[in-house]
C-alpha cells in the first residue's frame, strides 16, 4: 500500500538525465546543464568567435542583470493534480512541440560555419520555431526548405528607396512560406561591444596573427570553415551594387541597415504582410499598446540579450506589466537570459506564450558542432518537463496560471 502512494500519479517523462544508452545518453551525462555546454564551447572555437556570442554591450551589466532577475523568479509549486505532461504550444495558429524557439542571430556563421542550415535542420527535427535573421549566413529560401513548417524571418530596417529592399524581403518571405515576420526595434544604433573591438572583430574582418593562431588551434571550427566557406550575408547579397564581394556586402550592411522601425513603417509592413507580424525588443508597456493598435500579432519582450542598451532593464522584469497590458489581444513572447528549461518555465509562469534562446543554441553549436542544437533543444525540453511536473502544471497553459513570486517585477 505504501509503495503505491509513493509512485507518481501520472507518468512523468521528465527524468531524462542519465537514462538510456547510446550517444544521446552519453551527452546527457557529459553535458548535463547549460554551464557544461558553455565551458565546452569556450574551449572549442576561436576566442574571438566565443567573445562575439558571449559579449554584451559595455561592461556586460545588462546581460548579467538578465541572469540575476531570472534567478530571482520563484514559482510556487502545487500538488495533487493528475494529467499527462505535454509541452506543446500553439503560436499564431500553428502547433509547436515546445515553447522554446531559436532566436535570430546575425553573422551566425562566425560562431560555427554552416550555422544557419544546422539551426534550421534542428528546428525542423524538434518541431520548434526558428527565427532566421536578416543577417544570417544562410538564405531564407534555403532555411524554408530545411524547416518548411517553422521558419520565421527577422527583419532589420533597410529604409533607402522607401524600404524597397524591406518590401522585397517581405515578398520573398511570403513566397517561401515564412510563418511570421519579426521586426527588430531595439538596435537603433550600433552598440559598443568592447570584446569585439578588442579582438579586432569589426566589419570588414581582417585576420591578425592572433586570430590566425586562434583558428589554427580550433581544429573542428577550422574544418567547418573549410567545408562551408567564410560566413557572408546570403539574404542581402543580391541587393548590393558593386558585386557580392565580402567588402561590398559588409559596406552595404554598415551603411544601409538600421536596427529599428518607426511606427509608420510598421503600419506599412502590416499592410504588406498577410501572416503573423511580431515586434522584437519591446520593454515598455506603452510600446506594446502602440504595436497592438497597429494590428501587430506578437510582442517579443527582449533586451537583445543585454547586447544593446546597458541601462535596459532585464526583460523578465518587464514581462508581467506587458502581459497585463496586452491581455488576450496578442501573443507575448520572451527572450534574454534563458539558460535552462526552468528559465523557460519562469517566463511562461509570468505570462509568456513562448520563449526564444539565442546564446544557448549558439553554445550548443560551438560545443558540439552539427549535433549541438539538437542537444540544446532536448536539454531545455527535458528541463522544462521537469519544471512543469515539479510545479504541478502539466501544460504550458496551466503553468501560465501558476503563482509566482517575482521580487524584481516593474
Ligand atoms: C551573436 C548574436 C547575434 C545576434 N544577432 C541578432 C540579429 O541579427 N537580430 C536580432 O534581432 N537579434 C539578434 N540577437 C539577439 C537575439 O535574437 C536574442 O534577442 C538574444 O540572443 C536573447 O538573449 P540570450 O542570448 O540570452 O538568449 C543576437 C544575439 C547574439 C548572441
Amino acid at each position: 500500500m505504501e509503495v503505491k502512494l509513493e509512485q507518481p500519479v501520472a507518468p512523468v517523462q521528465a527524468w531524462g538525465a542519465g537514462s538510456g544508452t547510446g550517444r544521446s545518453a552519453k551527452l546527457k551525462q557529459r553535458l548535463p546543464t547549460f554551464s557544461y555546454l558553455e565551458k565546452a564551447a569556450r574551449s572549442r572555437i576561436p576566442g574571438f568567435a566565443f567573445d562575439f556570442v558571449d559579449g554584451g554591450t559595455g561592461e556586460h551589466l545588462a546581460a548579467e542583470r538578465n541572469r540575476r532577475a531570472l534567478d530571482a523568479v520563484q514559482i510556487i509549486p502545487r500538488y495533487g493534480a493528475s494529467a499527462v505532461l505535454n509541452t506543446e504550444v500553439q503560436l499564431f495558429g500553428r502547433r509547436y512541440a515546445s515553447p522554446i524557439g531559436i532566436a535570430p542571430v546575425g553573422v551566425d556563421g562566425l560562431v560555427w560555419p554552416g550555422a544557419t542550415q544546422l539551426l534550421a535542420k534542428a528546428a525542423h527535427r524538434a518541431r520548434i520555431p526558428y527565427i532566421t535573421g536578416t543577417l544570417a549566413s544562410g538564405s531564407l529560401e534555403e532555411v524554408a526548405e530545411l524547416c518548411p513548417d517553422s521558419v520565421w524571418l527577422q527583419l532589420y530596417g533597410l529604409p533607402r528607396d522607401r524600404h524597397r529592399v524591406t518590401l522585397d524581403l517581405i515578398q520573398r518571405a511570403e513566397a517561401c512560406g515564412v510563418h511570421a515576420l519579426v521586426a527588430t526595434l531595439d538596435a537603433p544604433v550600433r552598440a559598443k561591444r568592447p570584446k569585439d573591438l578588442h579582438n579586432g572583430l569589426i566589419v570588414p574582418f581582417r585576420m591578425t596573427p592572433r586570430t590566425v593562431w586562434q583558428v589554427a588551434t580550433s581544429l573542428p571550427w577550422a574544418q567547418a570553415l573549410l567545408k562551408n566557406g567564410a560566413p557572408g550575408f546570403a539574404n542581402i547579397e543580391r541587393y548590393v551594387s558593386g558585386g557580392s564581394s565580402m567588402a561590398a556586402t559588409a559596406g552595404f550592411v554598415q551603411s544601409e541597415i538600421k536596427g529599428t522601425f518607426d511606427w509608420e513603417t510598421l503600419a506599412r509592413m502590416r499592410d504588406a504582410w498577410p501572416r503573423a507580424l511580431v515586434v522584437k525588443g519591446v520593454l515598455h508597456p506603452e510600446d506594446a499598446e502602440r504595436a497592438i493598435s497597429l494590428g501587430i500579432d506578437g510582442i517579443l519582450v527582449s533586451n537583445h540579450g543585454g547586447r544593446q542598451s546597458e541601462a535596459a532593464p532585464p526583460s523578465i522584469d518587464m514581462l508581467p506589466s506587458i502581459v497585463r497590458v496586452v491581455g488576450e489581444r496578442a501573443t507575448v513572447l520572451f527572450d534574454s537570459g534563458i539558460r535552462s528549461g526552468l528559465d523557460v518555465a519562469r517566463a511562461i509562469a509570468l505570462g509568456a506564450h513562448g520563449t526564444f534562446c539565442g546564446r544557448a543554441f549558439l553554445y550548443g553549436l560551438a560545443a558540439l558542432g552539427a549535433e549541438g542544437p539538437d542537444r540544446v533543444a532536448q536539454l531545455l525540453d527535458d528541463e522544462l518537463r521537469t519544471a512543469l511536473a515539479q510545479h504541478g502544471a502539466y501544460t504550458c497553459a496551466q503553468l501560465r496560471n501558476a503563482a509566482v513570486r517575482d521580487p524584481a517585477a516593474w
